[in-house]
């Protein structure tokens, strides 16, 4: 009788893989602006824009991707002699949240910052972005400032920072 492999055991959270990030290229581009349009209705990044952070010393586009498709990304801002770095973007696809690829691109971020010798990595993140408050919050992000009306829709942010050691 053939042999019939036993279905995969289901997979807790934690035993995920960690996803395959790296910094993002130009054969990246309509996946990168199709994820900014599915997820963001404000403020959104153009595709000339993330060709010009593609191409630019001063910026990090970093993704995470599986089986050829993008789970998520982060875009990095430095600036020259600057040792404060800053997180300007970070989203994972929606069917790929709540796997850990938030939190290893934040990572992969903040190893970057460190690399270019900056001390800290600040962001802003919207006021009633609960899941993206608590990233920040539980890795080791606090709060500066509360910054009113900061985003194009008129919605209040605060500004959230975290010292790289
Ligand atoms: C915020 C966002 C990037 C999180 O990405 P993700 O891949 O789902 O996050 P992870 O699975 O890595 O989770 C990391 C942590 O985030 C927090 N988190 C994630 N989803 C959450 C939710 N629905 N509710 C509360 N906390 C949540 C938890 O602290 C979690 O850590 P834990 O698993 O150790 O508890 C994602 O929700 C997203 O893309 N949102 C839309 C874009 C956005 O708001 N970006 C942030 C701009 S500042």
């Amino acid at each position: 009788m053939p042999r019939v492999p036993p279905p995969p055991a289901p997979q807790h959270h934690d035993a995920l893989p960690s996803p395959r990030i790296r910094r993002a290229d130009a054969v990246d581009l309509d996946a990168l602006v199709a994820l900014e349009e599915r997820v963001f209705r404000h403020d959104r990044l153009s595709r000339a824009q993330f060709r010009r952070h593609l191409d630019s010393d001063s910026a990090l586009v970093l993704i995470a991707k599986e089986d050829g498709r993008l789970l998520g990304v982060a875009l990095v801002f430095f600036r020259r002699g600057a040792q404060v770095a800053r997180l300007y973007s970070l989203v994972t696809a929606p069917e790929a949240r709540g796997r850990g690829v938030g939190a290893a691109l934040l990572e992969a971020a903040e190893r970057a910052a460190r690399a270019r010798r900056c001390r800290t990595l600040r962001l802003e993140v919207r006021t009633d972005n609960r899941a993206a408050l608590r990233l920040y919050e539980t890795r080791g992000y606090r709060h500066l400032v509360h910054r009113p009306g900061y985003y194009e829709d008129g919605s209040d942010a605060h500004r959230y920072e975290k010292p790289l050691r």
